[in-house]
């Protein structure tokens, strides 16, 4: 869909996932996570229409500090993230509401250098949501809103001006070592020589401040976990009752993350419809939803480095509980 006849349109909009695509993908995950020991089932299905608000919702939390300490340390070093840049467009995966992203935006066209945002998302409805804002806040950007899955379509992103690729909110720690190497490499082919990569990484603290981060006490984290069911309920015509699964998220100290997990609160059976498949649930059973790195700039710096990125810029917010890095291509 194309906003605006003329030949050069501010906004437009892609979609490469077609319902197939997100259904086959979805049957797959499943499929392979209930077979699995322990169980478990992806991350990426949390953000339906009622995830993705709900999510919105726990950035707003007190709880969850890494929204905020992400704006802050974005807030005060924008102007610098866009001078080492040398960027003219914006790529950002995972954008969500592009919320914080508005600072980073806001720098970019003080500094004269604002021509394209190109928001990336698996969540069609967020997307939309955003860009309706975007296009009145920068009326002389172009804003190209693509609908897709980084661990699939990152080759088919635009590749017009000079571009700064944008992965915020802490969301490559939701990838397990392995999985994590793969998207960085990713990312990294994806740059031209001379452009970069900015990178929100929660850091390694508290084990207390990280798990009520995860497990507020108003239970909205709790219901993002359990909508993952109702999106398996819904899109495979599956019956888990989500009353009987309880939210339990837990430092694991040795990988340092954090670790999301739905526990059975009895014996029961889960039939998913659209698998043929009847799955049982011990009473205690776990089911791994989610993990969360923290990260240390060692770390983070050697796994750019690992795929052929510099870091050029690190940046915290002031109690240094989150991390802003920026790399480039050689
Ligand atoms: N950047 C925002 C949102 C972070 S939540 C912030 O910092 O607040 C993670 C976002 O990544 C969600 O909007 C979700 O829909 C999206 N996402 C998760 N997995 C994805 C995938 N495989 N491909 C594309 N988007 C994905
Ligand atoms: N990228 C976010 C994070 O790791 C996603 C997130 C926050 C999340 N709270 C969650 C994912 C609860 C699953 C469950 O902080």
């Amino acid at each position: 869909m194309t906003a605006g006849g003329d030949a050069s349109p501010q906004l437009t909009f892609t979609n490469h996932l077609g319902p197939d695509d997100v259904a086959l993908a979805l049957r797959a995950d499943v499929a392979s996570g209930l077979a699995a020991e322990p169980k478990r089932i992806p991350p990426k299905w949390f953000y339906d229409e009622t995830g993705s608000e709900l999510f919105d919702k726990i950035t707003r939390l007190d709880e969850y500090y890494p929204t905020e300490a992400e704006r802050s340390a974005l807030q005060a070093n924008a102007d610098e993230i866009v001078a080492l840049s040398g960027a003219d467009t914006v790529l950002e995966l995972g954008s969500g509401s592009s919320d914080k992203t508005r600072t980073l935006l806001d720098s970019f066209a003080k500094a004269g250098r604002l021509r394209g945002y190109v928001p990336f998302d698996v969540s069609g409805s967020a997307l939309r949501a955003a860009a309706v804002e975007l296009v009145r806040r920068y009326p002389s950007m172009r804003l190209d809103a693509v609908v897709g899955d980084f661990d699939r379509h990152l080759h088919l992103l635009p590749t017009t001006g000079r571009r700064l690729l944008a992965f915020l909110g802490g969301t490559i720690g939701n990838y397990e070592h392995g999985a994590r190497s793969r998207l960085l490499r990713s990312i990294a082919d994806t740059l031209r020589s001379g452009e970069t990569f900015l990178l929100g990484t929660d850091l390694v603290k508290d084990a207390d401040r990280l798990v009520s981060a995860y497990d507020d006490s108003a239970g909205v984290t709790a219901a993002f976990n359990k909508n993952v069911l109702a999106v398996v309920n819904r899109e495979l015509r599956a019956d888990f009752d989500l009353d009987s699964f309880d939210h339990v998220a837990r430092w694991n100290a040795d990988e340092e993350w954090i670790e999301m997990w739905l526990r059975s609160t009895a014996q029961q059976v889960v039939t998913v419809a659209d698998l043929d498949l009847a799955v049982r649930f011990a009473e205690g059973e776990e089911m791994l939803t989610e993990i969360s790195a923290k990260f240390r700039r060692e770390g983070v710096e050697s796994e750019l480095a690992a795929v052929g990125l510099e870091l050029i810029g690190w940046w915290t917010d002031p109690d240094g509980d989150y991390a802003i890095s920026l790399s480039r291509k050689p």
